[in-house]
Order: C-alpha cells, then sequence, then structure tokens
C-alpha cells in the first residue's frame, strides 16, 4: 500500500484502531508501543488475520519510532485510560509527558504528517501536541466529537428503533462533563428529534451522551472505551485520505470562533485533505453559546497546569 498511519500506543485503542485501519484496508499500518513485544504481536496477529478479513494492509508492530517515518496521518493514542473515579482532567499531568515525547518524535520522523490526538483528557491533549510538534494548526486536531456524536446517535437510535446510519448529531465543546450536546442539530433522515420524542427523553439522550465514556469506565472497572474511540479515529482518517470534506465535530483550534480564542475545543469542522479545512460557525442560542463558553473556560484554566 502506498498510504501509512502510525497508531501510537497498542493498548485498547491502539490496537483496535489498528484492526479497524486494517479492514479499511487503505493503509498500511505501524503501531507504537514503548512495551517490548506487545506491538510487534498484536501487528503479526492484525497481518494474519488478512487472508479472512480480506484485507492486504500489513500491520507492522515497533518500539522504534524511526519506523513512523513518512507517514501520512499519525494517530496518537498512548496514555493512561480512565479508572473509575477518576475525571480525564487526573490524567492531564500523567498523559501530558508522554504526549510531548511522542510530539517530539513526531516532529522528527514524520514532519509532513497529519496528527489526531485520542489520549485524554482530549483537548488538552491536541494542545499540547500541536505545540510538541509545532505542525500547522489544521493538521493537528483531537478525536472526540466524532465518539460523542456518534454515542448520542447510537442512543437515539435505540430509543426510537430507527437505523443507526439514519441519524446524525452534533455534539461540541470539551471532552468532558462540559461536553455540548445540541439537540436542535440532532436528526432521524433529515426529521428534528423534537418531532419524534418528548423533550424529557432528548434530555435523558443528552445527559447520558454527556457521560457516555464514564458509564462504560464504570461497566469495564480496568479501563476505558475503545471500539467506538478506535472507529471514530478511522472515520477521521478516511475522510482526509479522501478528501471528503466531511463536516463533523472535531476539538480544533480556535482563533475567535464562537467568541473563543487559543484554545483547541470540540467545534463542526469540514475536514479533508487539508486537515482541517474550515470551522464552521453554528448560530448558537443563548444556552448553547453559554454552554461552550462555560467548557472554553475550563479548559483555558487546565492549560495553565501545562504552564501555558
Ligand atoms: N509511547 C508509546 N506508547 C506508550 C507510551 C509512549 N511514550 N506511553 C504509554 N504507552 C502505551 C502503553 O504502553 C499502553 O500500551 O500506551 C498504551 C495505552 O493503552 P491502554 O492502557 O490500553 O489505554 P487505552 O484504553 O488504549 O487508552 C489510551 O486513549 O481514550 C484515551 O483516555 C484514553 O488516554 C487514554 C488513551
Amino acid at each position: 500500500m502506498n498510504k501509512k498511519i502510525a497508531v501510537i500506543g497498542a493498548g485498547n485503542v491502539g490496537a483496535t484502531t489498528a484492526m479497524y485501519l486494517a479492514e479499511a484496508n487503505f493503509a498500511d499500518v505501524v503501531l507504537v508501543d514503548i512495551i517490548d513485544g506487545v506491538p510487534q504481536g498484536k501487528g503479526l496477529d492484525l497481518t494474519q488475520a488478512g487472508p479472512v478479513r480480506g484485507y492486504n494492509a500489513m500491520v507492522k508492530g515497533t518500539n522504534r519510532f524511526s519506523d513512523i517515518k513518512n507517514s501520512d496521518i499519525v494517530i496518537m493514542t498512548a496514555g493512561l485510560p480512565r479508572k473509575p473515579g477518576m475525571s480525564r482532567e487526573d490524567l492531564l499531568a500523567k498523559n501530558a509527558d508522554i504526549v510531548k515525547s511522542v510530539g517530539k518524535n513526531i516532529k522528527k520522523f514524520a514532519p509532513k504528517s497529519f496528527v489526531i490526538v485520542v489520549s485524554n483528557p482530549l483537548d488538552l491533549m491536541t494542545f499540547h501536541m500541536q505545540r510538541a510538534t509545532g505542525f500547522p494548526k489544521r493538521r493537528v486536531f483531537g478525536q472526540a466529537g466524532v465518539l460523542d456524536s456518534i454515542r448520542m446517535r447510537a442512543f437515539i437510535s435505540m430509543e426510537l428503533g430507527v437505523a443507526m446510519t439514519d441519524t446524525q448529531a452534533m455534539v461540541l465543546g470539551g471532552h468532558g462533563d462540559t461536553m455540548v450536546p445540541l439537540p436542535r442539530y440532532t436528526t432521524v433522515a433529515g426529521i428534528p428529534i423534537a418531532e419524534l420524542m418528548s423533550k424529557d427523553r432528548i434530555k435523558a439522550i443528552a445527559d447520558r451522551t454527556r457521560v457516555g465514556g464514564g458509564e462504560i469506565v464504570k461497566l469495564l472497572k480496568t479501563g476505558s472505551a475503545f471500539y467506538a474511540p478506535a472507529a471514530a479515529s478511522v472515520d477521521m482518517c478516511r475522510a482526509v485520505f479522501n478528501d471528503e470534506k466531511k463536516l463533523l465535530p472535531a476539538s480544533a483550534y480556535l482563533s475567535g470562533e464562537y467568541g473563543i480564542k487559543d484554545i483547541y475545543i470540540g467545534v463542526p469542522v469540514v475536514l479533508g485533505a487539508k486537515g482541517v479545512e474550515k470551522i464552521v460557525e453554528l448560530k448558537l442560542n443563548k444556552s448553547e453559546k453559554a454552554a461552550l463558553q462555560a467548557s472554553a473556560k475550563t479548559y483555558k484554566k487546565h492549560l495553565k497546569f501545562l504552564g501555558y
């Protein structure tokens, strides 16, 4: 294959991302981890599934960052996952060190790549990654909004008994307790959900979406979600590779849009071959705007812990 994607971190999110990428069959995959043998073993295992899963993608596992050389996209999943009772913010200091060292390696070995950040706390780690690589902001973005919106879509589908693929949802803000699900921009086959369910049910679904990651952490007890986060990351890779100009929510750098400046936060973007090609400004109502501003305020505060 002539395209190459590096996945940093061969844990739950990283290995599942490598699996979905191989199945998408659009690039070879390099899986990098610091633990000796784990990325190599998982890479070989995934490559060997190719003949029956119908893909030709090779998945190479490695402990050497130099192997990410010439990658078109790097997906950053390395870091500690949440444990029960831990907020995404608790992960801040630990994952910040990992992001910084990985960012330096990405800059060195894959200087032309796009970087999709998945490590939490997402919006802060995406900011940190952009600073560590020094890449243009359109080339560094965070995967969170796609995950949050597919969670909301799944809940709507489960509630109404309609096809998952007919649902659309928009979720803005930080990937955490301050996330802002937007029922006004959520539809089933173009029909606003307000026409299909009661206010109470819409609120319940928005609330469940907001704590969607925590619900899974509580169930798993030993880690956090990985199937849907991995699937969401692959969707973003596809948008870049195929220049899809896909309108989706992502953690992007704002320079005054929505009245917010100098942070990464979840907003609708157009994703294509140049990365974040456009930030779409929705006409938010008063309470939606206030919720987004409050979310931004939290992240501004947390950025100070990282020395910004
Ligand atoms: N370079 C490469 N890999 C690293 C590094 C590093 N500097 N530091 C840690 N890792 C690896 C670990 O060895 C581990 O294999 O990252 C992997 C993380 O895997 P898991 O512990 O299974 O965590 P996972 O569930 O995949 O979550 C990873 O994604 O969704 C977020 O909150 C989640 O921040 C977490 C990240």
